[in-house]
């Protein structure tokens, strides 16, 4: 059986990346529909070698899709992807507009995958970049030694604020370079050179929502609201692949060669870890354009009695986003 597929935000940076792993992972395409505002409808994008013409989301009558992945932002989302449910397509959606809902499953293709199934409104949701990689790689520790408390730093690259951030930072680089003045748009000061504390909005209790989300998700995910989660969360000069440094304090305790063991055969996991000069993973050196989630610096918290320390890099415009979501809808093709 073919599926016709709608992708909206077929034309920004998480979109493009949804369309060639479709392609790549040769999903049972029927028709591919890629949508997007206005500003680009009429304009063409590439499919399996074909060019096809990118519609306005606005006026595109659903009627006919089953699967539609939503990556176009927050609003956009709300508004289009019950109109998709409604027509009868699947909603996979990418932005947090629906996470936290009760009646939408919140999944990880590696850690619940059995919850895509309950999806009384015809919307899965697609989790946080930052949480997505986080927990490919501590699912698998937490079911086997029970994860208390996390403490998370996450070093995240441009491109998880979309095309006109990775613009950004070329052109400031290129500007400073030449000694030119810069003009900081997308983000609130110069991220060239720099690295800014910041992302998405301030809520009331300090922490932006993007930390807030590394809560949220992770105790919705892994069904454990009892998991604490102390999260901050910094943009980083990277263009793809974001790191994070993550400190667990376990209800028992796991030796670093015990995790090292476990993660080497999780799903979607790849140890890089070895002690000595370029033997961890970094953003540039393995993750940009790759699908695993890498974890290196494995080593033991000496604060804590049960606390690991590891390091956690990978694609997230890939695992973060696109692949994941196209992941979830091969999950939802095989219910035929
Ligand atoms: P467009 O190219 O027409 O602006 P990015 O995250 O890289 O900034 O990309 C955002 C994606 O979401 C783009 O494909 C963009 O289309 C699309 N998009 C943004 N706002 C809307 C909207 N109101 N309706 C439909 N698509 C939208």
């Amino acid at each position: 059986r073919r599926f016709n597929v709608a992708v909206a935000g077929a034309t920004g940076a998480v979109g493009e990346v949804m369309l060639s792993i479709l392609a790549e992972r040769d999903f049972p395409v029927g028709t591919l529909v890629p949508l997007a505002s206005e500003r680009s409808a009429g304009s063409t994008i590439e499919f399996r070698g074909d060019d096809i013409v990118v519609q306005d989301l606005a006026t595109f009558d659903p009627t006919g899709i089953d699967i539609a992945l939503f990556s176009a932002g927050g609003d956009t989302s709300k508004e289009y992807a019950p109109k998709f449910a409604a027509a009868g397509a699947v909603v996979i959606d990418n932005s947090s507009a629906f996470r936290y809902d009760d009646d939408v499953p919140l999944v990880v293709s590696e850690v619940n995958p059995e919850q895509v199934t309950q999806r009384p409104r015809g919307i899965i949701a697609n989790p946080n970049c930052s949480t997505m990689q986080m927990l490919v790689a501590l699912a698998p520790l937490h079911r086997r030694y029970g994860i208390e408390r996390i403490n998370v730093t996450t070093y995240q690259s441009v491109s998880g604020a979309g095309r006109s951030a990775m613009e950004e930072l070329g052109k400031q680089t290129a500007q400073l370079l030449g000694f030119q003045e810069i003009d900081p748009q997308k983000f609130p000061v110069q991220i060239a050179f720099n690295l800014i504390p910041h992302i998405d909005s301030f809520l009331d209790n300090g922490f932006t929502k993007e930390e807030m989300k590394l809560v949220w998700e992770t105790r919705k995910i892994l069904g454990d609201d009892s998991i604490q989660v102390n999260p901050t969360a910094v943009r980083v000069p990277v263009f793809y692949g974001h790191s994070e440094a993550v400190a667990i304090e376990t209800r028992e305790k796991v030796t670093p060669e015990a995790a090292r063991e476990l993660l080497a055969s999780a799903p979607g996991v790849e140890v890089v870890d070895e002690r000595r000069p370029g033997g961890y993973p970094t953003p540039v050196t393995h993750a940009s354009g790759k699908d695993a989630v890498f974890v290196g610096r494995i080593r033991e918290d000496l604060s804590h009695p049960r606390g690991l320390n590891l390091w956690i890099v990978s694609d997230n415009i890939r695992k973060g986003a696109a692949l994941n979501a196209v992941q979830l809808a091969e999950l939802v093709a095989a219910e035929g």
